[in-house]
C-alpha cells in the first residue's frame, strides 16, 4: 500500500483522519496530495503532515493512483463533473461521502472503477469502522488498496450490495450519536439519583468503554456477557426488565430504519443528473 499515490479531493475532518493514518502506518507524505479551497488549512496540512497540497483538484489527481473524494455530499455532483475530463482509466476512485450511489459517481466521473464507503467519526482517534462497497468495475487490488486506506483509521467490512450501504450507515455511520445519546441519558439519571454531574459523566463514560473494550475482546458473543452480569432478581436484572417492558429492542429497530430511510432518500435526493 506505502508504494500508492493519493489525491484527497477535500481536505477537511475525515481526510485529515485518514491522511494521519496512511501516515502513521507508514506511507511517505511525498506520496499524498490534497486539494481544498482554504488557504490556512492547506498551510496547516503542509506545515503539520508534509503533504503536497493544491487548490486545483485537477492538478491533485494527476500522478495518483487513487482518487479519495471526501467533500460534503450537496456539492458531490459539481466537483465530480468538473473533475471528470482530468480522471485517466487505471484510476479507482474511492468516495466516503454520504447518500453519493455508485451509480451517480460513474455517471458524473466516466465509469470509473468506484468504491464507496460508509467510515464514522472515531476514526478521528484511529477507531474507526468503515463499510465499503466496490463497483462491478474495481478489481481484486483495489479492492485491497481500498480496505487498506480505510483500515488506517480502524477496521472495515466489504457488503456484497450497495443499498446494504444504508444498514450500515444505520448501524455504525450514525452509531456513535446513540452510545453519545446513551452516555447522556446514563449520566442524567444518575444526578437525578443524587450524584454530582462530574461523578456522573465520569461513571457512565468509563462504563461505556469498559463494556466496549469487554465486548470487542471478549471470546463469547455480548449476549453471553450480558447475562453474566445479570444475576437473577439482581440490580442490573432490574434495570434490564425495565428496559425490556419498555420496548428497548423495538425502539432501537424503528431508530435504525428511520436512519437508513434517510439514507437512501439522501441517495435519491443528491443523485442523478
Ligand atoms: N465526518 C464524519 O464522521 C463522516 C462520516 C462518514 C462520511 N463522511 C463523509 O465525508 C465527507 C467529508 O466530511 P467531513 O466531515 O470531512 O467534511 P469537511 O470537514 O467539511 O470536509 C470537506 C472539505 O472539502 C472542502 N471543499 C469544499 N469545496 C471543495 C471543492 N470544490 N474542492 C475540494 N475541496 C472542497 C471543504 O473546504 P471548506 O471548508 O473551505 O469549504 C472542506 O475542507 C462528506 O461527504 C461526509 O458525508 C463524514
Amino acid at each position: 500500500m506505502n508504494n500508492l499515490h493519493i489525491a484527497f479531493i477535500g481536505a477537511g475532518n475525515m481526510a485529515a483522519s485518514l491522511i494521519g493514518g496512511l501516515l502513521a502506518k507508514g506511507m511517505p507524505a511525498t506520496h499524498i496530495h490534497a486539494s481544498e479551497p482554504s488557504a490556512e488549512r492547506r498551510d496547516q496540512l503542509e506545515r503539520d503532515l508534509g503533504i503536497h497540497t493544491h487548490t486545483d483538484n485537477a492538478a491533485a489527481c494527476a500522478d495518483a493512483d487513487v482518487v479519495l473524494l471526501a467533500v460534503k455530499p450537496q456539492i458531490m455532483r459539481e466537483v465530480c463533473l468538473a473533475l471528470a475530463p482530468a480522471l485517466k482509466p487505471g484510476q479507482l476512485v474511492i468516495s466516503i461521502a454520504a447518500g453519493i450511489n455508485c451509480a451517480s459517481l460513474q455517471q458524473w466521473l466516466g465509469h470509473l472503477p468506484v468504491v464507496r464507503c460508509m467510515p464514522n467519526t472515531p476514526a478521528l482517534l484511529q477507531q474507526g469502522i468503515s463499510g465499503l462497497y466496490a463497483a462491478a468495475q474495481v478489481s481484486e487490488i483495489q479492492r485491497q488498496q481500498a480496505a487498506a486506506i480505510l483500515d488506517a483509521v480502524g477496521s472495515s467490512v466489504w457488503v456484497p450490495q450497495e443499498q446494504l450501504l444504508d444498514a450500515v450507515t444505520a448501524v455504525s455511520g450514525s452509531g456513535p450519536a446513540y452510545f453519545f445519546l446513551l452516555i447522556e441519558a446514563m449520566t442524567e439519571a444518575g444526578v437525578r439519583l443524587g450524584l454530582d454531574a462530574d461523578t456522573a459523566t465520569e461513571l457512565a463514560r468509563q462504563t461505556a468503554l469498559g463494556a466496549a473494550q469487554m465486548a470487542c475482546q471478549s471470546d463469547v458473543d455480548v449476549a453471553t456477557l450480558r447475562a453474566r452480569v445479570t444475576s437473577p432478581q439482581g440490580t442490573t436484572d432490574a434495570a434490564i426488565r425495565s428496559f425490556e417492558a419498555d420496548g428497548f429492542r423495538p425502539m432501537v429497530e424503528r431508530a435504525l430504519q428511520a436512519a437508513a430511510d434517510r439514507s437512501a432518500g439522501l441517495a435519491r435526493e443528491l443523485g442523478g443528473g
